[in-house]
């Protein structure tokens, strides 16, 4: 039974990077040392939050401007972290999200041109400034990702983006990973599925460990 207190771990990275396969795998793994666990995603997680995740992957309801969009992920951030995320860390929870404000950094930001200066005041105030302590990269070459989730369902107005647009959000992904390496680990995706977890349950391994040493 682990001893440390809650805290908020996140995966990142573009579409078929292999977020939910390593979010299943590191679920396992955690509870497995009796780490108690919300695990969750963005945007969702709660049903209001889950409902705005519809409307913002709905590629029926005409063109979205980014400021709409920005703002629609937000909104169901600022939901997700006081219903479910804030709470859970108060009882000393461990919490594990398919993406975070990392991701509006990179598709809001990098993909769209939202500013990163209002993007940083949103997570100030909307997302409560809350920032997770480890944040796993899962970096794959677009090409890779795209063709891995073709014919995975009908794909959804984000997932209708041009090859162009994902390099933009694969680059400030990496950009923001560059500039904080204490928080973000890289790990490199392209690898086949059993390396991918193995590192990924590595780099949680470690930073449990280092938790606990106090570090
Ligand atoms: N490292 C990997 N190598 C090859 N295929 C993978 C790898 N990781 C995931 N996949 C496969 O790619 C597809 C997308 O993976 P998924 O975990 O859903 O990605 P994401 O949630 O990041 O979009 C799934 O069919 C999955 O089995
Ligand atoms: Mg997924």
């Amino acid at each position: 039974m682990t001893t440390v207190k809650g805290c908020l771990i996140t995966l990142e990275g573009g579409e078929g990077a292999g977020k939910s396969t390593v979010l299943a795998a590191l679920r396992d793994h955690m509870v497995a040392q009796g780490v108690r666990l919300l695990v969750t995603r963005e945007p969702g997680g709660t049903p209001l939050a889950e409902a705005i995740r519809s409307i913002v992957l709905d590629s029926t309801l005409g063109p979205v401007c980014a400021e709409s969009e920005l703002l629609l992920m937000f909104a169901a951030r600022a939901q997700l972290v006081r219903e479910l995320i804030l709470p859970a860390l108060d009882r000393g929870d461990w919490v594990l999200s398919d993406r975070f404000t990392d991701a509006s950094y990179a598709y809001q930001g990098g993909g769209r041109g939202q500013p990163s200066a209002r993007i940083n005041d949103l997570e100030a105030w909307a997302a409560a400034g809350l920032r997770p302590e480890l944040t796993l990269l899962l970096d794959v070459p677009v090409t890779i990702g795209m063709a891995r989730v073709e014919g995975r369902s009908a794909p959804d107005r984000i997932e209708n983006e041009k090859t162009d647009f994902f390099e933009r959000v694969r680059r400030a992904y990496r950009e923001r990973a560059a500039a904080d390496p204490s928080r973000f680990r890289i790990i490199d995706s392209s690898l086949g599925i059993e390396a991918v977890r193995k590192s990924a349950c590595a780099a949680v391994d470690a930073f449990i460990a280092r938790r606990k040493g106090g570090a």
